[in-house]
């Protein structure tokens, strides 16, 4: 692997752990971190809801391809991609040339519990209001084939806590890119 791989891309379904698991691992490397859907919010002043009700998934998907330009030139980030980005090839592409591809998987029912929890189903406005578990394996399994094409490295962190996922992913960045942070 290449030196140049200076970023951390998280991907991964919804409620696979991203933005918490990507936080904790910004904070081990010392790199920032940039959740690509709360800077979406703050651009736009609109809450994910709200952005699709008023202007559509096209608008969110633009928005996020803007702010992805932006953020593939930059290093030593930890991004943290909302769930649809990896389904759009350009951006893709951007973060690729110097982004490290981590796919956080967890189970179905592991994936429904999370996105269950009240406050964060304002977040995922693709989802039904009481998503069920095969609205959930549903849209994984279309989904799956194309996460996993893109990842260097694949983390099940089902079982196991933010703090051991974070320090997984840590090391095997410096270990497989050869960083030394
Ligand atoms: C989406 C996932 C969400 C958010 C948007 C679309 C998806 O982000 O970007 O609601 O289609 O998977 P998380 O993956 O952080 O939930």
């Amino acid at each position: 692997m290449p030196m140049t791989k200076e970023n951390v891309v998280l991907i991964g379904f919804m409620g696979s752990g991203k933005t918490v698991i990507g936080r904790q691992t910004a904070r081990l490397l010392g790199y920032e971190f940039v959740d690509a859907d709360e800077e979406i919010q703050r651009v736009t002043g609109l809450s994910l809801h709200a952005l699709y009700k008023k202007h559509g998934e096209i608008r969110f998907r633009s928005e996020e391809e803007l702010m992805i330009k932006k953020l593939a030139v930059r290093r030593s980030l930890v991004i943290a991609c909302g769930g649809s980005l990896m389904l759009e090839k350009e951006p893709i592409a951007l973060l690729k040339e110097f982004g490290w591809f981590v796919l956080l998987h967890a189970e179905a029912d592991v994936i429904l519990e999370r996105v269950s929890r009240k406050n964060s189903r304002s977040k995922r406005p693709l989802l039904s209001d009481k998503p069920n578990l095969e609205q959930v394996r549903e849209l994984l399994i279309k989904r799956e084939q194309q996460y996993r094409g893109l990842a260097d490295y694949t983390l099940n962190n089902s079982e196991i806590g933010v703090e051991e996922a974070a320090a997984k992913i840590a090391g095997q960045y410096r270990q497989e890119c050869q960083i030394n942070v």
